[in-house]
């Protein structure tokens, strides 16, 4: 009974943006720190997401480049349809608080950076709503290359400081198009994860 009491619940789904190596999955597992110590539950999850088609993903990202790049926006879509009627879905029915790394703007910003169309790549993903919170983390694309060459594992998408640059730059667009939050990770991890709370916060008592 006493345990019971002490359970906060807020039904929130907060996704995580940004190009590779901005510290995603680490403000993602500090956040769920705080949170649980609050009293929350919270499930974090991932796209590519550990799906059949999100495995199949992120072999390809390890092996092998597939011609035409729509097959990647077909892909990680349908893994996104996947993910988040079988697993973010049911923990938001569970009364949990998900906090996700990428969803729909990831295919967005680096399918179009392939060359696909934008307005198709919504179309595909019309079928999947979208999160209470998307917070974009940034960082500078020095500061990126250099996290990535020190990446033990490479995917085949070797990432040039210019495609980097561009990749930023659109979701630095569509973050002031949205109204997104912001946050930059070249910093102290405290205070990133401090001030990414205290958006969260103002989100969970909304
Ligand atoms: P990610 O898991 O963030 O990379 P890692 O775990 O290696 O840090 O994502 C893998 C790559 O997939 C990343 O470069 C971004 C890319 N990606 C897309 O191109 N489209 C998408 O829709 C998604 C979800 C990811």
């Amino acid at each position: 009974m006493y345990l019971l009491t002490n359970i906060r619940r807020a039904v929130k789904w907060i996704v995580f943006e940004g190009p590779d190596c901005t510290g995603k999955s680490t403000i993602i597992l500090e956040l769920s720190k705080i949170l649980e110590r609050s009293g929350y539950r919270v499930l974090v999850t991932a796209e590519p997401s550990r799906s059949p088609i999100g495995r199949l993903i992120r072999d390809w990202l390890l092996r092998e480049k597939v011609d035409p790049p729509h097959i990647y926006a077909l892909t990680f879509t349908a893994d996104r349809y996947y993910h988040y009627y079988n697993i973010v879905k049911r923990g938001l029915e569970q009364g949990l608080i998900v906090l996700q790394e990428r969803y729909k703007l990831s295919t967005i910003v680096y399918q179009s950076e392939m060359g696909i169309d934008e307005k198709w790549i919504m179309e595909l993903n019309r079928y999947v709503p979208d999160p209470d919170l998307t917070i974009v983390l940034d960082a500078d694309p020095e500061i990126i290359r250099e996290r990535l060459h020190r990446k033990s594992s490479r995917e085949i998408f070797e990432r040039d400081i210019e495609t980097l640059s561009r990749i930023r730059q659109k979701y630095l667009d569509i973050a002031t198009r949205l109204g997104l939050p912001v946050v930059r990770t070249d910093r102290d991890v405290r205070d990133v994860v401090w001030e990414v709370y205290t958006i969260v916060r103002r989100v969970l008592e909304s």
